[in-house]
């Protein structure tokens, strides 16, 4: 049985920004899930609807055996979720946040300090047990969400950005947390700006622009589309010519800059070697975009005709 099942899931606000065009989604038991957009795809308003903070306009949801909308108690007591937006009150104690979340779900108060303790020592928030929430840091206030929806013990947990604005170590503390907690059976879904988070953490992609799904498939294979890295060179002195560097495609970028296409199967060091020996010196250098950027380049190509999608993909919608 799958954990999540979304069939032609559509949504019109009032102001008629159609912030979901009928998206068919499926999660597996058990699986680490990334959900991929930019900015107003529609990532928030899809998990909105799934803990029952946006109301849909058509569809269906099913998550394990319970339909979202007719057994919604049931439904979301297996979801836990981690919203985009801090949304506890800031007045209250770090613990009694976490407890009282339990009380909605009708866990004894015993259980419910036994469980908070629990997670707060696991996310690093223990010392602050006594503590009002307004005086946290922002990177604590994240976690803190996380042990609040993880209180009820939910079979899905369902996080919306969890890393934004969070600092590289923490970052990283957050995923050991959240791959353990994948490994011992928990179904994970969370929607990220980079790439290399989906990279580090997912097995499944879904990318969602304006409402729709453009594509789902293994984090694997859609990685294997970046065929091609691009990067900006930029030079102190622009050489008279563009010079020819075999294997790569090389363009003038800016008045005093080359873009250069790296396939996969070259190296940095042989361009490198070979920028040396054209006598070209490079003062810095960067990626052209990030990746995912560059992957939804590609993806969003697709409309124009390229084919783009590998052999053991998902259905495009
Ligand atoms: N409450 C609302 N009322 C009206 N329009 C809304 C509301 N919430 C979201 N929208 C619109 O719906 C679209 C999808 O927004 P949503 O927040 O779901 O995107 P998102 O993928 O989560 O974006 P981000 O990556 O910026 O968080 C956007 O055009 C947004 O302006
Ligand atoms: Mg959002």
């Amino acid at each position: 049985m799958p954990a999540l099942q979304i069939e032609n899931l559509c949504k019109t606000y009032g102001d008629r920004t159609r912030a979901l065009q009928g998206v068919s989604l499926t999660v597996a038991a058990g699986e680490f899930f990334g959900l991929l957009g930019p900015n107003g795809a529609g990532k928030t308003t899809l998990i909105g609807i799934l803990c029952g903070l946006v109301r849909p306009g058509s569809g269906r949801v099913q998550v394990f055996d319970a339909d979202l909308a007719t057994q919604s108690a049931r439904a979301r007591s297996y979801l836990g979720v981690v919203p985009q937006e801090f949304n506890f009150s800031i007045f209250e104690q770090v613990q009694q946040i976490v407890v009282n979340q339990a009380g909605y779900y009708g866990i004894p108060r015993k259980e419910a300090l036994e469980r908070s303790a629990t997670y707060l020592q696991q996310l690093g928030l223990w010392d602050k047990r006594k503590t009002q929430a307004r005086h946290l840091s922002g990177g604590m206030k994240r976690r803190l969400m996380i042990a609040r929806a993880l209180v009820h013990q939910p079979r899905i947990l369902i996080l919306d950005e969890p890393t934004a604005g969070v600092d590289i170590e923490l970052r990283r503390s957050m995923w050991d947390f959240l791959i353990k907690l994948n490994q011992s059976g928990t179904t994970i879904i969370l929607t990220t700006h980079y790439l290399e988070e989906a990279e580090q953490l997912c097995r499944q992609l879904a990318i969602i622009d304006q409402g729709q799904l453009i594509h789902q498939g293994a984090v694997k294979s859609m990685l294997a589309m970046l065929d091609v890295e691009s990067f900006v060179l930029d030079l102190g002195v622009m050489p008279a010519r563009l010079p020819s560097l075999p294997g790569f495609v090389v363009r003038q970028a800016g008045e005093s800059s080359l873009e250069v296409d790296l396939p996969r199967e070259q190296s940095i060091n042989e361009l490198m070697r070979q920028l040396d020996a054209a006598g070209i010196v490079v003062q810095s250098m960067r990626n052209r975009s990030n990746r995912l950027e560059e992957l939804f380049l590609r993806l969003t190509a697709g409309a124009n005709g390229a084919p783009l999608v590998p052999a053991d993909s998902g259905a495009l919608s």
